[in-house]
């Protein structure tokens, strides 16, 4: 029999994003100890290839757009320009200390890294490669997956760094290209298009679907879309790309769609979808099954098939692609292997931040989800034209949406989701997410006081409007 003293760390997770340094950090907190299998940095796609570095340029295009109004304000400037290498710079210099300090925080917990790639193989042992070496075993009570994924690619547009690109690359250019085709009108599509198109670069969406940012509530992707159209950003939904044709002189490629038509573009990015990193992940023997696409089959509390290995992050199949989902569910497991009461991550609620401009947040059901399932449900809506700080921000174009049930009896029941779309509600959505996760009534959550004046006043106008006596809001 195997006891404890057998195996040389609690844990051993293999991957260091945000799925993995979390299960890491919250482990460790716990005293288990610890070891992150990494190939490269710790931070992951989430800090060096995603979000900090797609938000950090996103805050450049709201310093142009800021200094661009300022006159509005009375307050002269210079026409702004772009000096895109000091962005990156900047943009670099953001992610090292972020990545520095997950490094020391790391350290401070005594948590291993491995570096290396890791490869779990039957009994509870990953082995670690660095490089051409054949490797080292290490063994562990429990192993978490936690490799990530990485961007989709499509025929006929295959990644060259020059003309075709992922987020990957595109991230680490030094200079903006004059025009950029983005192909995928999700949430990485819109959020490049938004600040490249800000930043003064001529962007054009081919989306195969109908419509932007698909899953959003019907009342929100109207508003991104008004707002791209008036900034001059192209739109073309239910495309189908072909392939693409570079010119001869270098300057760009022309991209072909499948009813004839062409597009052409300095750059395409490629946003489409991100696939799991499971190659190589499981060496032979193990029980951990995948789904047709390579997405780490998983219980509800992040359990695989194979006894003592879990599960957490991007490539866990059914479950968002969000580093904040990663979080919970590396927390989710270390309770696990604690033998503590698990309560499983609620995918339906978790709360979605798009940082386009505007932007947009949500939590819970879309009005035509409630609709799917039959739920009788309550509306109301708060346009920020109304909020007084949106007006003295001079950034009115978005709303607040609040679904409730509506119960048999006619009152309104819990709060099923929270939908904004405007400024600041990345930051905003925290009270919808509450509302929705604790299941509150508007009654419970009226009574509460917003500040004054204050963009979150709309959550709140909103939700009193639902008790059937708004301020503001009718
Ligand atoms: P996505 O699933 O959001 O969007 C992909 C889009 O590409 C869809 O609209 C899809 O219809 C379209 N598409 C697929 N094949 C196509 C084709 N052949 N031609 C044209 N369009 C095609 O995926 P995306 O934007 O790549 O992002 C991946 C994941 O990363 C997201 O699901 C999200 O979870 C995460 N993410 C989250 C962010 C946030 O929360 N702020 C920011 C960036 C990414």
């Amino acid at each position: 029999m195997t006891t404890a003293e057998d195996f040389q760390y609690d844990v051993v997770v293999i991957g260091g994003g945000p799925g993995g340094y979390a299960t890491a950090l919250y482990g460790a907190a716990a005293g288990l100890n610890i070891a992150v299998v990494e190939r490269d940095k710790v931070g992951g796609t989430c800090l060096h290839r995603g979000c900090i570095p797609a938000k950090e340029f996103l805050e450049t295009a709201t310093v142009y757009r800021t200094v661009t109004g300022a006159g509005e304000f009375g307050i002269r400037t210079t026409e702004p320009a772009v000096d895109f290498s000091i962005s990156q710079a900047r943009k670099n210099t953001v992610v090292n200390q972020l990545f520095r300090g997950l490094s020391g925080l790391l350290k401070s917990r005594d948590v291993t890294i491995l570096s290396g790639t890791g490869t779990l193989l039957p009994g509870r042992r990953v082995r670690v490669v660095d490089g051409d070496d054949a490797g080292t075993e290490v063994t562990a009570r429990h192993v978490v997956l936690a490799a990530g994924s990485v961007p989709r690619t499509l025929p006929g547009l295959e990644v060259d760094g020059r003309f075709v690109m992922t987020s990957d690359e595109f991230l680490d250019l030094e200079q903006l290209p004059a025009s950029v085709a983005v192909v995928g009108g999700g949430v990485i599509g819109c959020e490049f298009a938004s600040l490249l198109s800000d930043l003064g670069t001529k962007v054009t969406i081919l989306e195969a679907l109908d419509g932007l940012l698909v899953g959003c509530d019907q009342d929100i992707v109207p508003v991104v879309a008004r707002s791209f159209r008036k900034r001059g950003i192209d739109v073309m939904t239910g495309v189908h790309v072909t392939g693409h044709l570079p010119r001869p002189d270098g300057t760009g490629t022309t991209i072909h769609l499948a009813d004839g038509t062409v597009v052409d573009a300095a750059v395409v990015v490629v946003a489409v979808g991100r696939r799991p990193r499971t190659e190589g992940l499981l060496g032979e023997g193990t029980d951990v099954q995948l789904d047709e696409h390579g997405f780490v089959l998983a219980n509800q509390f992040q359990q695989t098939h194979e006894k003592h290995v879990w599960a957490v992050g991007d490539l866990v199949a059914n479950a968002p692609q969000l580093a904040h989902v990663g979080f919970a569910e590396g927390m989710l497991v270390i309770k696990g292997i604690l033998g503590e009461t698990m309560i499983p991550v609620d995918y339906e609620r978790v709360p979605w931040a798009i940082y386009t401009h505007p932007e947009v947040a949500f939590a819970g059901l879309t009005e035509a989800q409630a609709a799917a399932r039959g739920i009788d449900v309550v509306i109301k809506k708060d346009p920020f034209g109304g909020n007084s700080r949106a007006r003295i921000i001079g950034d009115t174009d978005g709303l607040v949406k609040v679904i409730a049930e509506r119960r048999p009896d006619g009152t309104t029941g819990p709060i099923l989701g929270v939908h904004m779309v405007g400024p600041w509600v990345t930051e905003l959505l925290s009270a919808g997410y509450l509302a929705v996760n604790w299941e509150a009534t508007p009654d419970e959550i009226a009574h509460f006081v917003q500040p004054h004046p204050s963009l979150s006043e709309s959550f709140g106008e909103t939700v009193q409007a639902l008790t059937g006596r708004g301020l503001h809001v009718g």
